[in-house]
């Protein structure tokens, strides 16, 4: 049904890319599942090299071999094309903080530079843990690798994985740590919910159709929730989750970031710099949450044993690895107030958890009631509401009343609704290679950058000092398979509003 409007496929210049951590999971799952993509669609550049870096002494031939298992694993691809890919990868083994590996490598890399001609291009990807990040950073300014311009024809980028901090004061040391070695330009912070399509559309959504952004502001909406439920519990994580949570987990980063995208004003451009200006506006209009008002702004929780799809599954205590007496919260439920003219009066809710009935992202914008209702029956109208699903189901539902056939003025709700899957068709590309190309690109527009972080940081730390407070010793509880706990409900003032079930 859909025509589409194309704009110039970019190519990003001859590079390499360095994983560090490149025998982790995320690198076998997301990572080389989406380097393969890019490449399969002419998306990266001839002269493109891929070097996996990891403790595990291994020879070249031996990382290949896994990622061809990868490959067949995540993407179904086997054979020549298979082959023909993994010829770009190289593997240098080493420890992260001797800085004799970093020789090594930065030799490896000229030698690269030589056979591939990449042309002294490069991009290390920090996918370890975020104790490690340091260290390699730290290490690559001493080997001199983050070097661009001097004595490096190139350019040099840095991503960073999440999480960016555990709280306000590591996240400002990280930055600071980053900064002493790399320029901001240089810098790219990985939200890979930036990367959705859905999170992308948004903007397409409210920007490039004139009749949904006059109603995008506190005249028409009562308020918003952005959601993201999973269904899955801790899973193996437990040794990270445990010192984390949900509100550090999902909140400072993923769904914060969703909000801003949601509450901005529309920037004067689509490039890094507008977009990342407008999004910290909408960081700097919250109203900033007290400790001792913690209790009417969130509320945290933690899933006990309950069903999922019939079957009976632990609580979050009785976890591997999870601590029993553990007081870390596996759902938390925050509400925004935002001071400017756009949305004085409009709450944004937002709430996570684990072990919910199933996996629904999605931001919800109810409207206001009709100043005055004529029909019978009209005040048990539900209100109109637009739903933006990010995942799954991808697309973006309104509805609204309509009269229900007969003699009779009756209302009933009803919805239009757009599916991507059905009205683009094809595969929507994973966030990780929408992310990784614009990286390769130089293009920071859906990457965080660390004035946000530290904002995002520095509005949850009340929360956190509420949650951790010695006397707050009870921690609500949610039976696994429901949508959190009865205290949620309190966070809403208003008799009409109520949590969506996305
Ligand atoms: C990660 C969190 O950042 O995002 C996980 O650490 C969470 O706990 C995941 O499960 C959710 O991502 P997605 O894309 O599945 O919604």
């Amino acid at each position: 049904m859909t025509d589409s409007l194309l704009s110039p496929e970019r190519v990003p210049d001859p590079c390499v890319l360095v994983i560090f951590g490149a025998s982790g999971d995320l690198a076998r799952r997301k990572l080389v599942p989406a380097i393969w993509y890019l490449q399969r669609q002419g998306r990266l550049p001839e002269q493109f090299a891929l070097v996996g870096v990891a403790r595990s002494p291994m020879s070249r031939d031996d990382f290949r071999s896994r990622l061809r298992e990868a490959l067949e694993e995540f993407v179904g691809a086997t054979g020549e094309p298979v082959d023909r890919f993994l010829e770009r990868v190289d593997y240098v083994s080493g420890d992260p903080g001797d800085p004799e590996f970093y020789q090594r490598l930065g030799s490896r890399l000229q030698e690269i530079d030589t056979e591939r001609d990449t042309g002294g291009n490069r991009c290390f990807y920090c996918s370890v843990p975020p104790q490690v990040y340091l260290t390699i950073i730290e290490q690559l300014g001493v080997a001199g690798l983050h070097r661009q311009g001097q004595g490096n024809p190139g350019w040099v980028r840095i991503i960073v994985e999440k999480p960016f901090g555990h709280d306000l004061d590591s996240a400002r040391d990280l930055n600071r740590s980053i900064h002493a070695v790399f320029d901001e330009q240089q810098i790219f912070r990985i939200d890979h919910y930036l990367g959705k399509e859905t999170v992308q559309n948004i903007l397409v959504f409210r920007l490039a159709n004139s009749i949904f952004e006059p109603l995008w502001n506190r005249r028409y909406v009562d308020h918003v929730q952005i959601t993201a439920a999973e269904a899955v519990g801790v899973e193996h994580r437990a040794g990270y989750y445990d010192r984390s949570g949900a509100l550090r987990d999902m909140i400072q980063n993923h769904l914060m970031q969703v909000m801003s995208v949601v509450a901005m004003e529309p920037p004067s451009a689509f490039d890094a710099e507008s977009v990342r200006l407008e999004k910290l506006k909408v960081l700097k209009a919250i109203r900033p949450i007290s400790v001792g008002e913690v209790d009417s702004f969130a509320v945290r929780a933690q899933y006990t044993s309950g069903e999922f799809n019939g079957a009976p599954v632990p609580g979050y205590r009785e976890e591997q690895d999870v601590p029993e007496d553990s007081r870390t919260e596996t759902y938390a439920a925050v509400e925004f107030t935002l001071d400017n003219w756009r949305w004085q009066g409009v709450p944004f809710y937002v709430r996570t958890g684990k072990r919910m009935p199933r996996r629904a992202s999605a931001i919800t914008m109810q409207f206001k009631q009709p100043p005055h209702l004529i029909f019978p029956g009209g005040k048990d109208m539900r209100p109109s509401t637009l739903t933006i699903r990010i995942q799954p189901d991808e697309g973006i539902a309104l509805s609204f009343s309509g009269k229900t056939p007969g003699p009779d003025v009756n209302l009933g709700t009803v919805e239009m609704d757009f599916c991507y899957q059905d009205a683009f068709g094809g595969r929507s590309p994973e966030a990780y290679e929408t992310l990784l190309l614009d990286c390769l690109l130089g293009d920071g527009t859906l990457f965080a950058d660390s004035g946000w972080i530290e904002k995002s940081w520095e509005l949850l730390m009340p929360v956190h000092e509420a949650w951790n407070a010695a006397s707050a010793t009870t921690v609500p509880i949610y039976a696994a398979g429901s949508w959190g706990p009865i205290e949620a409900e309190s966070l809403f003032d208003r008799d009409w509003r109520e949590w969506a079930c996305p």
